[in-house]
């Protein structure tokens, strides 16, 4: 008999369900190419706390729709978000923590293009799928921002700082198949046996035994834990100045007048 999947806790931009040991954080504002805007990075983290206590033992972030997605909410940028910088700049730091400190096996299932720190954050995933139709892009230098989700630390030692470079200075956008060259993602799939095979092979993994799997996932984070948050912590930092900045200031006008032209 196979399980049906179990809804989990009440979200608005999530879909958060377990099924066979698998917990999927689903990503779910399609209409905005599933832009993380505040509310989602709240639940997200939230998602990540219940699922680091469930009886899971892999847990799956994948998106709604065609996107996996499209990256900050570039409307965050409103006051909110500048007011919640200046108040509390360890905001994003705590964000970043949550997949840094994760206690079980984390894996992207990567439907669909990815932008900004969908992209970054994959460098602290434990294993990463996509479909071939995915591209991968972190356009910080064009936003007049700088890297974040520890990626100037994990890009350069996961593709070797030429690689990196072009995507983290010079915004190169690449695609599943470079990325997975590029040591960014595990294995890709053409689309139409994307779902298929990934979920097969997921289901699988899903009966290693849970605690094993968490202790070894665990072991390999340790040695670079330090670090990571210390990269974090500098890349918001960073991060903070560029947002009060005329130049990405002026980068988030063009993009929503650009938007308003059409
Ligand atoms: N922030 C805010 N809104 C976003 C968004 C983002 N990151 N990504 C998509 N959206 C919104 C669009 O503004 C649009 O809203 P509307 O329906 O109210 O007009 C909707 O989502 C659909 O996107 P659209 O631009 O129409 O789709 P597209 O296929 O033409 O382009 C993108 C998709 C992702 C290439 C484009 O929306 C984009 O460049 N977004 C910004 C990505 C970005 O810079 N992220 C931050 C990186 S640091």
């Amino acid at each position: 008999m196979t399980a049906s999947a179990q809804r989990k806790g009440e979200y608005k931009t999530l879909l958060v369900t377990t099924k066979n040991k698998i917990t999927k954080i689903m990503l779910n504002r399609p209409d905005k190419k599933n832009a993380i805007n505040l509310v989602m990075y709240r639940e997200i983290m939230q998602a990540l706390e219940e699922a680091a206590e469930d009886d899971s033992t892999l847990i799956v972030i994948t998106g709604c729709g065609d996107y996996f997605s499209s990256g900050n909410d570039l409307s965050n940028f409103g006051e909110d978000l500048l007011e919640i910088l200046k108040n509390n700049g360890n905001w994003l730091r705590n964000f970043i923590s949550h997949f840094i400190d994760f206690p079980k096996p984390l894996i992207a299932v990567v439907n669909g293009p990815a932008v900004g720190i969908s992209v970054t954050l994959l460098g602290l995933f434990d294993i990463v799928y996509a479909s071939d139709k995915a591209v991968f892009q972190t356009p910080f230098t064009q936003l007049g921002q700088c890297p974040e989700g520890c990626s100037s630390y994990t890009f350069p030692k996961i593709m070797g700082a030429a690689k990196a470079n072009e995507m983290l200075l010079f915004n190169k956008k690449i695609t599943a198949e470079e990325a997975c060259a590029r040591g960014l993602v595990t294995e890709v799939f053409s689309d139409s046996a994307f779902q298929g095979e990934v979920w097969t092979r997921l289901n699988a993994y899903a009966n290693l035994p849970k605690n094993s799997l968490a202790v070894s996932k665990q072991l390999m984070r340790s040695v670079e834990k330090e670090i990571l948050h210390a990269v974090a912590s500098r890349e918001c930092d960073q991060l903070l100045e560029r947002c009060f900045s005329d130049e990405c200031i002026n980068a988030i006008m063009s993009f929503f007048q650009k938007k308003s032209k059409l």
